[in-house]
This record gives C-alpha cells, structure tokens and sequence, in this order.
C-alpha cells in the first residue's frame, strides 16, 4: 500500500465537484468522501426533530446526540447512517440543502465534522469535495482544487437533477443557490474560499470530461 495522499475539491452548489469528485476517486482506485452529506445529516436530525437550523442554542442541545456514520454500500457508493437509519435518499432536497447551509454556520457543527473528516483523510487516500476543505480541513493535502461556474449554469444543471423527483422550478432553484453562496462564503468560520494553491477551474464551458482530464493531469502520483 502506497503513501496516504488526498485530493481535496472544494466550489459552489452546482459546480460539478461531486460528480467530477466521485470520477476522479474511481480513476485512482481511491475513496471518496462527500462532505455535504455530512451536514445535511445534521440538517436532517434538526428538521426531523423539530429543531430549527438557525436557532445555535437549540442545536447545541443536542448536538452530541446526532450519531453520524459515514460508510458505503456494496457497489462502493457512499452512505450516511444516523444511528443505524440510512438517511442517504432523504437529504437531497431543497430543504435539506439550505438546511445544511444554515446549520453548517454553527462552529460546533462544523468541528464534529470536521473531526471525522480529517480521521478518514489520515489513514485513507481519498478525494473529498466540500466547502472548506482545502482552506481548513486539510490545507496540506497534495492535490487541491476549486470548481466553479457561471450562477446561471449552475442553477440548470441542479434543477435538471431536481425537476423529476422536486416540485421546482429553474428560478427558485437559482434563487436558493444565490442564498447558500451568500450563507457559505460570508460565514464567520471556515467560510467558502479558493484555497492557498488549489487549482481553479471555471466549468461554465467545460464538458464533463474536460473537466475530468484537467483534474487528472494535475495529479501525479
Ligand atoms: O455540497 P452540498 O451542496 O451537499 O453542501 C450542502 C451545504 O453544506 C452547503 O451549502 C454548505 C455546507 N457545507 C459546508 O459548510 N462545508 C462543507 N465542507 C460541505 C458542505
């Protein structure tokens, strides 16, 4: 088994960092860990509990009860356990993803993940996308990168995954995207930046396999 190393992604909703992250780990035959899951998990713990994301104190309350687990199915797809409930086919609505957004504001929050976080990256390879994660989860991984495109752009591809399974249309979908930028990249703690040396790739023009090449041909290992 080689040296551990990681590839860290890191962008705005829409850019394209889950589906170019989940690529580029089967490329390498490494894991991949998708960190938004982890906050739509708490998200999910509050709204199922009638807690309200924004509200510090009530989330505080009970943050140590969210038993969070990140683990995989059999065909290797990522799986987020709360307790022993697999929650993963309820946190991709628009609710939990501004949800997650807000909830994700909360420093406590984001140290309990971000612990987790930085356990798997120790001891397993990996390609992790997130918000923070090259600027403050892992500032010295060995492959960085930034992901971004056009608001516009951004909104259609989110609303072409949505529209079979959400009752959405494009204008709210962009709308609610513009307000988890704002919340994500003007929080006090570990916002949404470009990192220190990340590579950055506008996607707005870029086909999914574009994007795929550039990324692998700045990884050497
Ligand atoms: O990547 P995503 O859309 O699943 O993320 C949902 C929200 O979770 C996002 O709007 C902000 C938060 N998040 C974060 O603050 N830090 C991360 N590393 C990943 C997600």
């Amino acid at each position: 088994m080689g040296k551990v190393f990681n590839v860290t992604l890191d962008g705005p909703g829409g850019s394209g960092k889950t589906s170019i992250a989940k690529a580029v780990a089967e490329r390498l035959n490494i894991a991949y860990l998708d960190t938004g899951a982890m906050y739509r998990g708490v998200a999910y713990y509050m709204l199922t509990h009638g807690i309200d994301v924004a509200d510090e104190k009530a989330v505080l309350e009970v943050l140590d009860k969210v038993d969070l687990k990140v683990t995989k199915t059999e065909s290797g797809e990522q799986k987020i356990l709360l307790g022993k409930k697999d929650i993963t086919s309820y946190i991709r609505t628009p609710e939990m993803s501004m949800g997650a957004s807000t909830v994700s504001k909360i420093p406590a929050v984001r140290l309990k993940l971000v612990d987790i976080q930085r356990r798997i990256a120790r001891d397993t390879s990996c390609v992790i996308d997130g918000r923070d994660i090259g600027s403050y989860v892992l500032p010295d991984a060995e492959f960085k990168f930034y992901l971004t495109a056009d608001v516009g752009v951004r909104a259609k591809r989110r609303y072409l995954e949505l529209k079979d399974k959400e009752n959405v249309t494009l204008e709210k979908v962009k709308e609610d995207l513009i307000a988890r930028d704002e919340q994500d990249s003007k929080r006090d703690f570990a916002p949404l930046v470009v990192p220190k040396g990340a590579f950055v790739i506008d996607t707005t023009n870029l086909g999914f396999d574009e994007v795929l090449d550039l990324v692998l041909s700045k990884i050497s290992i």
